[in-house]
């Protein structure tokens, strides 16, 4: 089984070596990591979680036309040329499928465990201080301001709007990262992000004391 892992490793490595930093090489090594330690108590199939979690962001529609069937497509043919089982790959690839906060605002088409663990995982590094830095990393990108008292967070954007907002950084932990922790599936995703939350609302607190000229 290692074996097959570290061809994957290499795989994804190689595929992200010029991916922007929120989907690059270390996202995937952290996200292969918290699902090892949710998959420690949940006990999903390790194989699966492993190549899954591996492979979730190997192609990102936001960069290739909104095309949703591109990363689960590279990630079967990956799997397919170093000679792992049709159900395994299927399994690997409606994960992928399933995985996006997108998908999972749509109806809901495949349901496993293991999909559970990874998509725990990958939600926990929206969350918490790797999620903030994350944060204000995307909002640098896009040009946008750390806060603006006046401009409030929109909980109902769409699609689109959530996508071109040029709302300030800190009103995407209201519209989602503060929203993260309730979507969890696992009882140790939900330990792991309980945590990570109370984490960033102290984090807030401080940022507005601060931006007040306090403490
Ligand atoms: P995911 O990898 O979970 O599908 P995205 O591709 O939407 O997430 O975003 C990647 C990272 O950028 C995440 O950490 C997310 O919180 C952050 N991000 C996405 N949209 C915004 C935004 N409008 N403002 C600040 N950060 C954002
Ligand atoms: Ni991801």
């Amino acid at each position: 089984m290692q074996h097959i892992i570290d061809q994957t490793i290499n795989f994804v490595k190689i595929t992200l070596v010029n991916a922007e930093t929120g989907h690059d090489w270390f996202h995937i090594e952290r996200v292969y990591k918290t699902a090892q330690t949710i998959n420690a108590t949940e006990k999903g199939d390790e194989l699966i979680v492993a190549l899954a979690a591996l492979l979730h962001d190997i192609a990102d529609s936001k960069f290739n036309n909104g095309d949703e069937e591109i990363g689960p497509q590279k990630a079967g043919e990956f799997l397919k040329s170093i000679g792992l089982e049709n159900e395994i790959i299927h399994h690997v690839q409606e994960i992928i499928r399933n995985l996006s906060y997108k998908a999972s605002l749509g109806e809901i088409s495949f349901k496993s465990k293991e999909l559970d663990i990874v998509q725990d995982a990958d939600r926990l590094d929206a969350i918490g201080a790797i999620g903030i830095a994350r944060a204000f990393t995307y909002g640098g990108y896009k040009n946008r301001v750390l806060y603006d008292p006046e401009v409030k967070p929109n909980l109902n954007m769409s699609k689109e709007e959530y996508k071109n907002t040029t709302a300030p950084t800190l009103n995407h932990f209201y519209e989602k990262l503060l929203l993260l922790k309730d979507l969890m599936k696992t009882s140790a995703g939900k330990a792991m992000a309980e945590q990570r939350h109370q984490f960033m609302l102290t984090y807030l607190e401080q940022f507005y004391a601060e931006w007040e000229g306090k403490l």
